[in-house]
């Protein structure tokens, strides 16, 4: 995967034909897929669980990046490991045993995630963090697509670059369009999750083109 890359989350796609969006956005030049889980505790919202994950398995190729906004992720990741997962992702507030996931997900060979909400203390996981394959830094409250961008992210973008180096994928999360990508991929961003920017356009093609052209350092 090139980086940094435009991920679309399937949030607000059209699941009665979920078939024709795949093949949409593979032709539009999407290089994988961004896959929200939420469980209706952890976040005032509900999605889809495993079946759908295990569907967009069969109907394509591109990775599929696993965002687990769910209760006890301890519980449930490896029915998503074994959904056809390439990389998972849970939430730092969500789970009691963050670093014993983290190590089971990675002995299963998942590019594994901890994902932080816009008020939690990134400082006080620095050790956790630095076991992460990816950190993904939420730029909205977790649970809806649609919201604004909050750019407390792009200080903590370029906190955990500073921090970590090159060696760890950095993924942003919420309000990600036009007018925000090209201060989150300046900030670190190798990873950047589109919701609304992507689906409440008639033509994935051009969203993309748009998004790409939006990603180019401004000189
Ligand atoms: C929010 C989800 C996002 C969301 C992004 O909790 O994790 O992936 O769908 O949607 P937009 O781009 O509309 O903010
Ligand atoms: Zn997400």
């Amino acid at each position: 995967m090139g980086r940094p890359a435009v991920l679309p989350s399937l949030l607000l796609c059209d699941f009665g034909n979920l078939e024709r969006e795949i093949i949409r956005l593979e032709e539009a030049g999407v290089e994988a897929l961004h896959l929200d889980v939420m469980d209706g505790h952890f976040v005032p919202n509900l999605s889809y669980g495993m079946p759908i994950v295990a569907a967009i398995r069969r109907l394509t190729k591109l990775p599929l990046d696993v965002h687990l906004m769910i209760s006890n992720p301890e519980q449930f990741a490896m029915q998503f490991v074994e959904a056809g997962a390439d990389a998972i992702t849970f939430h730092r507030e969500a789970s009691k045993s963050p670093a014993e996931l983290l190590a089971k997900l990675k002995s299963e060979g998942m590019c594994a995630g901890i994902a932080f909400n816009p008020l939690t203390s990134l400082e006080e996981s620095r050790s956790l963090i630095e076991d992460c394959d990816l950190v993904l830094v939420m730029s909205v409250e977790a649970g809806f697509g649609g919201q604004a961008f909050n750019s407390n992210a792009l200080d903590r973008l370029k906190w955990l670059r500073q921090q970590l180096g090159d060696g760890v994928l950095l993924e942003v999360d919420g309000g990600v369009n036009t007018r925000t990508i090209g201060q989150c991929v300046e900030a670190g961003a190798d990873l950047l999750v589109v919701g609304s920017a992507i689906f409440k356009q008639p033509d994935y093609c051009e969203a993309m083109s748009r998004l790409a052209d939006a990603m180019q350092p401004t000189v």
